[in-house]
């Protein structure tokens, strides 16, 4: 496996990730197939932990990271905060579905009370994130053009899935993919269960899953 670049880090994303997180989706994916910010937002929110951010850690010039050249969004979190910033690189982001495959309903926002509570309706209950579902629905993977070709998708997959499987969250992962996709999430172990019936993005996906519980993540 290539060498990953230099000062990268991989962890959960935030809330404060969102800014860094629409710029690189804008970057990688056509327009018809981007959630978007409020959909962006909503998952962080509602499933931060079955999400993987990968950033490289950047010097600032002056080894200080000033308001203007460094939004406090984008700053790092260890102790020499003040010396670099974290630019994401790639990212992964998922939330559960009570479904085995992914569905136009596990892509929507639920509608939401005034006291914050999902209303029981019964197509509102599949919709978004369903905290008893026992499928991670991976909504987005991507890697900023820069460092594509360099298995930093493969990489960051592999993470997730690992982290998924010991973390025991659900019992399988599914993500859409296009035809000409299939075989990279093949390569790292994933079926193809076919045709997808989503309509997102104009339809045409394929189905892809893999389980957690009986399998490793191949090399
Ligand atoms: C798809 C994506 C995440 C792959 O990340 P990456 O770091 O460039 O991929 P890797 O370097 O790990 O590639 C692993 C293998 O997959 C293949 N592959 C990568 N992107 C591919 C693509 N778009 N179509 C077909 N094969 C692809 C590579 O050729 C490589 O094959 P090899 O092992 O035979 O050399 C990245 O290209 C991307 O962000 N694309 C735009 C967003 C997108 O399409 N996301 C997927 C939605 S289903």
């Amino acid at each position: 496996m290539a060498p990953l670049p230099e000062h990268v880090l991989i962890r959960p994303l935030g809330s404060a990730d969102i800014d860094q997180v629409v710029k690189l989706e804008s970057h990688t994916f056509p327009s018809n197939e981007r959630a978007g910010r409020e959909k962006m937002r909503y998952r962080l929110h509602a499933a931060p932990e079955l999400s993987s951010g990968m950033f490289v850690r950047v010097p600032t010039k002056k080894g200080r990271c000033s308001k203007r050249d460094c939004p406090r969004s984008q700053r790092s979190h260890s102790s020499d905060s003040a010396s670099s910033t974290e630019k994401l690189i790639a990212f992964v982001i998922a939330t559960k579905c009570a479904t085995e495959y992914i569905t136009d309903d596990a892509l929507e926002i639920p509608e939401i009370d005034k006291e914050g509570y999902r209303k029981p309706t019964e197509v509102n209950c599949q919709r978004g994130h369903v905290e008893t579902g026992n499928t991670i629905a991976v909504e987005s993977i991507c890697v900023d053009p820069e460092y594509q070709g360099m298995k930093l998708g493969t990489t960051i997959l592999r993470d997730f899935v690992q982290r998924m499987s010991t973390q025991a969250v659900a019992g399988r992962v599914a993500i859409l993919a296009r035809e000409d996709m299939v075989p990279f999430y093949e390569n790292l172990g994933f079926y193809d269960a076919g045709p997808s019936v989503v309509k997102f993005g104009g339809g045409g996906w394929h189905n892809l899953w893999i389980s957690l519980e009986d399998s490793e993540v191949d090399d």
